[in-house]
């Protein structure tokens, strides 16, 4: 696999451990997603509807800013995107990082961590933010997830 980036949004450290894991793997770079605000403990509490997240959540149209931005993405081919899933589905970063850069002619993979949801309607939703690139099936992975697990994704990954 060639000109791999590994981008991740991670809230609580789970999805950043998986990243790296995923990055060695496929020898790709690794660049995390980092939120103009920071999420504090209270803006991750899902039992609040008034939180955060809840909020954006809510909010399809939410676009939380991102502080750091890729250096030079047209030279990646591959990108990888993960992130925590959040009600079912991706955090609304994620959508801010896929309207951020040109993804035609790049072949995107999502994969995620979460506390037990698959990844639902997520691929579908994510497709709708950049219909241009080519995606490939995501997948979620326990936060126990093994090198080993991860390896054979992305060898059975139609590249
Ligand atoms: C706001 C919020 C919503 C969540 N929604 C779900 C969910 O719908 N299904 C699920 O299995 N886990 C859910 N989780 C749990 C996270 O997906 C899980 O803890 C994930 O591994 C966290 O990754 P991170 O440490 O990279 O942020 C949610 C967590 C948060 C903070």
């Amino acid at each position: 696999m060639s000109n791999v980036l590994v981008a991740f949004f991670s809230a609580s450290g789970e999805t950043a451990r998986l990243a790296k894991t995923l990055a060695d793997t496929v020898k790709g770079d690794l660049y995390e997603i980092q939120p103009g605000v920071p999420y504090s403990s209270a803006d991750l509490n899902w039992n609040n509807q008034a939180s955060r997240s809840s909020v954006e959540m809510n909010d399809k149209t939410a676009r939380p800013v991102i502080k750091n931005r890729v250096e030079d993405m047209t030279s990646y081919d591959v990108i990888f995107i993960g992130f925590p899933i959040w009600w079912y589905e991706a955090p609304r970063i994620i959508h801010t990082f896929l309207e951020s850069y040109d993804f035609s002619e790049k072949t995107v993979v999502p994969f995620a961590t979460s506390g037990g949801s698959g990844m639902g309607e997520t691929d579908h939703i994510l497709k709708q933010t950049c219909p241009m690139a080519r995606w490939l099936p995501g997948k979620r992975f326990s936060s126990r997830a093994n090198t080993e697990e991860i390896s054979a994704w992305v060898k059975g990954l139609k590249m």
